[in-house]
């Protein structure tokens, strides 16, 4: 198990891997941060193709090419906005990790990349998001042998270390 997931410290633009998750926002047309990131690398086409996906609810994941990308696919997730744990936000953020694995088993992606979901502009307590993000991702994995390859990717130090402390 160990050996299938990966943390990595960098920017998620430059992974050559199946599929790298996008934290995207409801209408999937781009915003900042990872968002604003992957629609200027992929360039105007995601924008495009992201158009007749008709958004995307909290929670779901849907996929899209990764046209200038080095990534093949790119797995739009939309995390919940913390405030408080007063609408469901844990389950709503574990529902982003699961949606995105099951996307990739279904398109047959072999790596993939997730960004630190939700703790950035959405302000979910990163100790926690961690958590729910390594756990789940052990679960699935535990059940699905077609992933070969998770890959963590922190943008920061702070994201880097609470990785490698929930990992050990
Ligand atoms: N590669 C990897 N990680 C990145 C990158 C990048 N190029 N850019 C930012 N990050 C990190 C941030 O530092 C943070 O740790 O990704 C994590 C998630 O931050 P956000 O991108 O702000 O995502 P999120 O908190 O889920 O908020 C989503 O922000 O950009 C808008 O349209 C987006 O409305 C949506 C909201």
């Amino acid at each position: 198990m160990k050996t299938r997931i990966e943390i990595y410290k960098g920017d998620i633009t430059k992974l050559k891997v199946d599929a790298i998750v996008n934290t995207a926002n409801t209408s999937l047309l781009g915003g900042g941060g990872v968002d604003g990131a992957i629609h200027r690398a992929a360039g105007y086409e995601l924008l495009d193709f992201n158009r007749k996906l008709d958004g995307c609810a909290t929670g779901e994941a849907k996929i899209s090419p990764g046209f200038k990308l080095p990534a093949k696919y790119i797995i739009h997730t939309v995390g919940p906005v913390w405030n408080g744990e007063n609408n469901n936000e844990e389950k709503l953020l574990v529902s982003c990790y699961k949606n995105s694995m099951k996307l990739a088993v279904e398109n047959k992606i072999k790596t993939i990349a997730f960004p630190s979901i939700s703790t950035g502009v959405y302000h979910f307590p990163l100790e926690r998001a961690t958590k729910i993000a390594i756990t789940e991702v052990k679960k699935f994995l535990e059940k699905n042998e077609s992933i070969e390859k998770v890959i963590f990717v922190c943008f920061d130090e702070e994201t880097y270390s609470a990785y490698q402390k929930m990992l050990k």
